[in-house]
């Protein structure tokens, strides 16, 4: 049975407070911290940057789901693996060279993926799939939280999962934007294997609850639904 696994926004945390936001995802039951970085250059916001990540290095063993929304980001990641990152996500065309990225990041013994915003074909960006950790389907254009979910999303997904199916290829697909206990089982069907989810979270009554929806268990119980 496939594991579903969500990694929760901290840009929906407090940011007065970022070590208490993610001490609480372990609490919820949680399984990645999803960071979102953004340099005012390759999306309008500025969020943070390595330090940001080595802090929350000291504070958790949960994996840091590091997603960079940065121009050129092969001038950055060997600093945000050594800040702490266990997986290293980039925008392919913001990247001059995706594959170099690619292996750049994982010669430094860190998982390295590729995303793709809602206007980016894979068709093109195959022969990035077979050296890729993750591959990140954006259901929003990236830049902020709170959007809503954009469905024809899923099928790139969709188109995704089939071509690593017939490549033999296990690669996890997650998913990023206006993920909610409403649509996630939309994205499991599709192929989706790894849940993001912001606002949906940090704004629940139960946010165990949310999380446990979103991994495909019964909110209350824990058993497959
Ligand atoms: C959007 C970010 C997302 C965002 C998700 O640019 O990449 O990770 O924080 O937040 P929600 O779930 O609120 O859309
Ligand atoms: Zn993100």
């Amino acid at each position: 049975m496939t594991k579903y696994l969500v990694s929760p926004s901290i840009l929906s945390g407090d940011f007065a407070d970022m070590g208490s936001s993610v001490k609480a995802i372990e609490r919820w039951g949680g399984d990645l911290v999803h960071c979102d970085v953004m340099d005012g250059v390759y999306v309008k916001n500025l969020t943070f940057g390595m330090p940001m990540i080595a802090a929350l290095r000291k504070v958790t063993t949960l994996p840091l789901d590091v997603h960079l929304m940065i121009t050129e980001p092969e001038r950055y990641v060997e600093e945000f693996v050594k800040a702490g990152a266990d997986i290293v996500t980039f925008h392919v065309e913001a990247s001059k060279d995706p594959l170099k990225t690619l292996r750049k990041i994982r010669s430094l013994g860190c998982k390295g993926g590729i995303v793709f915003n809602p206007d980016i074909p894979f068709e093109g960006y195959e022969y990035l799939a077979d050296e890729s950790d993750m591959i990140l389907v954006m259901s929003v254009y990236a830049g902020k939280g709170g959007q809503s979910f954009i469905p024809e999303t899923l099928d790139k997904v969709r188109a995704i999962r089939n071509y690593l199916t017939q490549k033999g290829l296990n690669v996890p697909i997650e998913i990023d934007g206006g993920v909610n206990e409403q649509n996630a089982a939309a994205c499991r069907e599709a192929g989706v294997t790894v849940l993001v989810a912001g606002s949906s979270v940090y704004k629940s009554d139960d946010p165990a609850r949310t999380i446990r929806i979103l991994q495909g268990l019964n909110g209350s119980s824990g058993q497959e639904s």
